[in-house]
């Protein structure tokens, strides 16, 4: 016999309309949309299975599909009435899928709702439809994976940051492009953030001397106990007049862009290295608004080299060396990472906003959506 029908309520974070160049407003662009209930017992599995949410991370790369679709990128764009889609920690109530079973923890692409019927096909990311395919990306690489238990040797949060895609991000593109020489000076800008962390470390594991910014006090002494021998505060000190007492440098790795990336240029030394992972500074502004960069020169004069970075080309191949080798590195305590929980998937929609807007709190943003 069925088991009776038991409704639970099923709450979401909803993109509820595009946000132009601002940042996206709590309640116009994003909403809790507490409407929905699902029957954790009866709802049909069809061959899939059924999550519950356990954390959510929202991650900048998630504002890049909030843009208009005329707006050519590296992804699609979201779809408006749907859940917000990114990377999160579910564990799992039912499943009829090989492989896949009850109390299973996964961690991969997931819609910001509560339970999921998966996989879940409505609104989430497609590279390969983009006008700019990636290429050598495999979707499969970042939907949901089994991950292990780490039975009390690091919170599952950490599957969020230096385990998730921050960390993993760090991992591909410094393996990839950094060339880290023992004694070269690195600058890691947005050095606090999920993949800046991670670059830190990864520096001071070469032998690198690092300098590394952020926007608050407390990251610059979160900097400092990662490694980083020289860390500052780019609201109270300029960036420029720290990396001439400081450098010259010889990689730059760039989270922030704009006028810090500016300044990075100015004090590269000749055959220096850029790797551009992001550009956080210019998320949320049009065009004519960004700073736009002067010495651009710099880069034939002294032979820079400028390298564009997206881990959507790098996971397939580097997720399995990642998954091989850090988490026994973080379980040891080589690896550190600091999440800042925010509790509740009703004030998730704030937690995203204030991502975009340079999260003043200490650590990488996850909302804690359910405990087990
Ligand atoms: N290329 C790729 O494949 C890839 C993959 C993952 C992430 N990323 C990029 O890596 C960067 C860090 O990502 P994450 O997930 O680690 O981020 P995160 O932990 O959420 O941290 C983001 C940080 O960016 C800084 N920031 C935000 N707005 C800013 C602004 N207007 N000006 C200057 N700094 C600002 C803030 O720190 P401060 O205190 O320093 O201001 C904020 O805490 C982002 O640019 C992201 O897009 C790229």
């Amino acid at each position: 016999m069925a088991p009776p029908s038991r409704p639970v309520p099923n709450p979401r974070i909803v993109f509820t309309k595009r946000p132009g160049n601002g940042f996206p407003v709590v309640g116009e662009h994003i909403s809790l949309d507490n409407t929905r209930s699902i029957d954790l017992e009866r709802v049909l599995l069809n061959g899939g299975f059924l999550t519950k949410t356990l954390l959510l991370s929202p991650e900048p790369a998630m504002r890049e599909r909030m843009r208009d679709p005329e707006i050519r990128s590296y992804t699609t764009t979201a779809i408006v009435g749907a859940p917000l889609v990114g990377f999160g920690l579910v564990v799992v109530l039912r499943s009829e899928k090989d492989g896949i079973k009850a109390g299973d923890h996964m961690f991969g692409m997931t819609p910001f709702e509560a339970y999921t019927l998966q996989p879940y096909i409505e609104g989430r990311v497609e590279y390969k439809e983009s006008e700019w395919p990636a290429g050598t990306f495999d979707m499969d690489s970042l939907a949901l994976q089994v991950v292990p238990d780490p039975q009390g040797a690091f919170p599952w949060s950490r599957y969020c940051s230096i385990l998730g895609i921050p960390g993993l991000s760090a991992f591909a593109g410094f393996e990839a492009y950094a060339n880290a020489q023992e004694g070269e000076t690195i600058f890691v800008s947005s050095g606090a953030s999920g993949v800046g962390s991670m670059v830190i470390q990864l520096a001071k594991m070469k032998g690198m001397k690092v300098i590394a910014s952020a926007g608050t006090n407390k990251k610059v002494e979160h900097m400092k106990r990662l490694g980083a021998d020289v860390a500052f505060n780019y609201n109270m000190s300029a960036v420029s007049d720290f990396l001439r007492e400081h450098g010259p440098l010889d990689l730059f790795w760039d989270n922030v862009g704009g006028s810090t990336l500016e300044a990075a240029i100015e004090h590269l030394t000749v055959y220096g290295r850029i790797i551009m992972c992001g550009s956080a500074s210019e998320y949320n502004i049009g065009l004519e608004d960004r700073h736009g960069i002067k010495n651009t020169s710099y880069i034939f004069k002294k032979r820079l080299t400028v390298q564009g970075f997206l881990i959507a080309d790098h996971a397939a191949k580097m997720a399995p060396r990642f998954f091989s080798e850090v988490p026994a590195l973080v379980a040891q305590g080589k690896l550190v990472s600091e999440e800042h929980l925010v509790h509740g998937i009703e004030n998730g929609p704030a937690a995203f906003v204030d991502m975009l807007k340079g999260g003043r709190a200490l650590g990488k943003p996850v909302i804690v959506v359910a405990e087990e």
